[in-house]
C-alpha cells in the first residue's frame, strides 16, 4: 500500500470546529502524529489509532517521522491546532518530504476567525496576523511588522502574544501601535477561543494589559473604525448606507 501524509488542521479546540473533511481523515488514519496537547483535545476522535506524542519544539522530529512511516508504506496525519498551514506543521513537512511521499494539506479555522467570532466582527476590512514569539523570528522584524501594520491602519491579530519566556513583549507590542492609533482603540482578547473553557474580554489599547494574557490568548486590535456595540466588536466593512430617492421620485414623475 502506498504511503501518504496528510497535515491536518484540527481547528481551534472543540470538535465541533474541525472541518467535516479533517474529521474524515482522521478517520482513515493508521498512525497520528502530534504534540501532546493537541493530541489530547482529540483524544476520542483517535483513540483506536496508533498515537505519537512529542513535545513543544520538537517540529523537525514529527516531520522527520511522519516521512519515515509514510516511506514504509502507511497513511499518516500530522496534526496542527487551528489551520497547518499557518504556524504550523504544513511547511516543514513539505520541505522533509520533498518528492519522496505525497503530502496533502487539510485546512482548519485558525485562532484568529475563531476569536474573532466569538467578539462580533472585527475583522470585516484588511487585517495582519502578526506572532510575537522571537523564537524563529528576529524581535526587530517583529517590531517593523507591527508598526507597518498599525501605520496601515490594518486591523491587527496577535499570535503567541506572551509567554513565561519573554513576558514583555505584548507591553513593547502595544507601545508601537500607540504610536500610530488612538489609546481608545477596541481590542478583543479570547483564550481557548472555541474550547469549553473559553474566556473572552473586550477592552481598549489602553487598558488591555490589565488583563490576563497569555500563550492561549488571542489578541484582536481593531483600526481606527473599529466600535464596541452590545459587547461586540465590529469593524465596518466600508458600506455605505446611501439614501435611495429614486422610486420616490419616479412616483413625482
Ligand atoms: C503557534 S500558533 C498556532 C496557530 C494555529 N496553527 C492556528 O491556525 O490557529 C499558537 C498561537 O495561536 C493562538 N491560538 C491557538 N489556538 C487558540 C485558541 N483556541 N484560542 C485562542 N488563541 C489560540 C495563541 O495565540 C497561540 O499562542
Amino acid at each position: 500500500m502506498d504511503g501518504i501524509i496528510y497535515v491536518v488542521g484540527i481547528g481551534p479546540g472543540d470538535k465541533e470546529h474541525m472541518t467535516f473533511k479533517a474529521y474524515q481523515i482522521l478517520n482513515k488514519m493508521d498512525i497520528i502524529i502530534g504534540y501532546g496537547t493537541y493530541i489530547q483535545l482529540i483524544e476520542d476522535i483517535i483513540k483506536d489509532k496508533k498515537i505519537i506524542k512529542s513535545g513543544m519544539t520538537k517540529e523537525i522530529e514529527r516531520a522527520k517521522q511522519a516521512v519515515e512511516l509514510a516511506q514504509e508504506g502507511k497513511k499518516v496525519a500530522v496534526i496542527s491546532s487551528g489551520d497547518p498551514g499557518v504556524y504550523g506543521m504544513a511547511g516543514i513537512v513539505l520541505e522533509m518530504a520533498r518528492d519522496m511521499v505525497p503530502v496533502e494539506i487539510i485546512p482548519g479555522v485558525t485562532a484568529a476567525t475563531a476569536a474573532a467570532a466569538t467578539l462580533g466582527a472585527p475583522l470585516m476590512h484588511d487585517f495582519a496576523v502578526i506572532s510575537l514569539s522571537d523564537l524563529l523570528t528576529p524581535w526587530i522584524k517583529i517590531m517593523t511588522r507591527l508598526e507597518a501594520a498599525a501605520l496601515g491602519d490594518m486591523v491587527i491579530v496577535l499570535y503567541n502574544p506572551k509567554s513565561k519566556g519573554r513576558p514583555k513583549n505584548i507591553e513593547a507590542a502595544r507601545e508601537i501601535i500607540l504610536w500610530h492609533r488612538a489609546p481608545e482603540t477596541p481590542v478583543g482578547l479570547v483564550k481557548n477561543a472555541k474550547r469549553g473553557n473559553e474566556e473572552v474580554v473586550i477592552t481598549t489599547l489602553k487598558d488591555m494589559l490589565n488583563h490576563e494574557i497569555d500563550m492561549l490568548t488571542t489578541v484582536v486590535i481593531g483600526n481606527s473604525e473599529t466600535k464596541i456595540e452590545n459587547d461586540m466588536l465590529i469593524t465596518p466593512r466600508g458600506y455605505h448606507q446611501k439614501k435611495n430617492y429614486s422610486k420616490a421620485q419616479e412616483v413625482l414623475e
